[in-house]
């Protein structure tokens, strides 16, 4: 199973509660994880981008480090793990974000994908003023599919004309090319952002709870199935372990009984504006009551992986084997010492299971 850690470069990291650790992004915290991380033997970490945050008592992502040259700077001082960085369609013009990334993928070695995010909080584009249109909240799977093309066709031949609604680019070059195809994720749970995974991207994120992953995880393949493709899946949890059930289970009540419900609501209406419908802005309405296990807004409506070592470890390997995810990307209530516990002590059981009975192959 891909494991992967999900790097919290915006303020906060994934939590909207007074209760857990208050901090300001800086590069220094996010080496100290992602070095965690590839000494304990991950896979992946990922950064993600946000341009105006949600506020509250917490100041919820108020402060975030950009994604792509935060990767450009972990890449530097890193060995073996792979860096995703986000790349915000809106944000950065595609030949320009192709260039950046060749530049990432070059320092690294050969070591960086790309998350490719839509943009759906109209106030955080609308603010720089590039929020395109009316309608692009409904457009926006189909812009970033035009992005992506012309992304693909520079890595690939350094050069690209190209004429569509969204962009015209005149034998357009951006040299180096990458000389590997850069893998892509994706992370929109709409079924237009399904979609757009199945076509073009390589994985898939989810966030649900168990009883939901059972039912959306085998569409998701077969959606990719219908257009010849693979596409795994990743899904997206907050990790709480501890030495026992009950220390873990103290923790995140302690958190969610001091959720920020001011920085809360402003996700909220944010989310409210989205008339691209059943995607992520439905499962944080379903959050503000959601149980942890599901994906409570106190921690974004992440889905919790709570209890012991060996219950955490035990929920991991049923997320592969039961309900057919191929990975997973990880939080922590804080991350280095929470990334230093899960290699302690879950990652050796799981490894351990995984290597008594392996997983078949997909
Ligand atoms: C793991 C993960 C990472 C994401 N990273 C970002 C990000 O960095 N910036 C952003 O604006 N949206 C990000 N998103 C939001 C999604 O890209 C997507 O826009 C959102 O889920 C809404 O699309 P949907 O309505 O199709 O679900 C992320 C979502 C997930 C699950």
């Amino acid at each position: 199973m891909k494991l992967g850690v999900f790097l919290p470069n915006g303020q906060n990291g994934y939590i909207l509660s007074t209760a857990s650790p208050q901090y300001v992004p800086t590069f220094d915290h996010m080496l100290a994880i992602t070095q965690a991380a590839e000494e304990i033997g991950l896979d992946f970490i990922l950064s993600m981008i946000k341009f105006r945050g949600f506020g509250g008592a917490t100041k919820f992502w108020d402060a975030c480090l950009d994604s792509i040259n935060l990767s450009a700077g972990l890449a530097a001082a890193t060995k073996r793990i792979e860096l995703y960085s986000t790349v915000p369609v809106l944000g950065i013009h595609p030949a320009v974000a192709a260039r950046m990334i060749a530049t990432v993928n070059d320092i690294s070695k050969g070591r960086t994908g790309v998350n490719i995010v839509t943009g759906w909080n109209k106030p955080e584009y609308g603010q720089m003023g590039l929020w395109p249109s009316p309608d692009y909240h409904d457009r926006r799977y189909e812009f970033a599919a035009d992005y992506l093309g012309i992304l693909r066709a520079l890595w690939r031949d350094g050069r690209v004309t190209h004429n569509s609604d969204f962009f015209q680019l005149d034998d357009c070059e951006c040299f180096p090319t990458t000389g590997r195809e850069i893998p892509i994720v994706s992370a929109g749970q709409s079924p237009k952002g399904v979609a757009f995974t199945a076509r073009h991207a390589d994985y898939n994120f989810v966030t649900a709870g168990p009883e939901k992953l059972r039912r959306i995880v085998p569409p998701l393949h077969a959606e990719a199935a219908k257009v010849g493709r693979k596409v795994g899946t990743l899904a997206l949890v907050t990790i709480v372990a501890a030495p026992t059930d009950a220390e873990a289970e103290e923790i995140w009540k302690d958190i969610v009984a001091h959720a920020d419900q001011a920085a809360v609501m402003n996700v909220m209406r944010s989310a409210g504006m989205d008339t691209n419908t059943d995607g992520t802005s439905k499962h944080f309405l379903e959050g503000l009551t959601a149980p942890v296990e599901d994906g409570n807004m106190a921690f974004m409506g992440f889905p919790l992986i709570w209890g012991s070592y060996e219950t955490v470890a035990r929920k991991i390997l049923q997320h592969e084997r039961e309900f057919g995810v191929s990975g997973m990307l990880l939080t922590f209530v804080d991350f280095v010492p929470g990334v230093r516990e899960f290699g302690a002590h879950v990652l050796p059981m799981l490894r351990d299971a995984e290597a008594k009975i392996p997983v078949a192959a997909e």
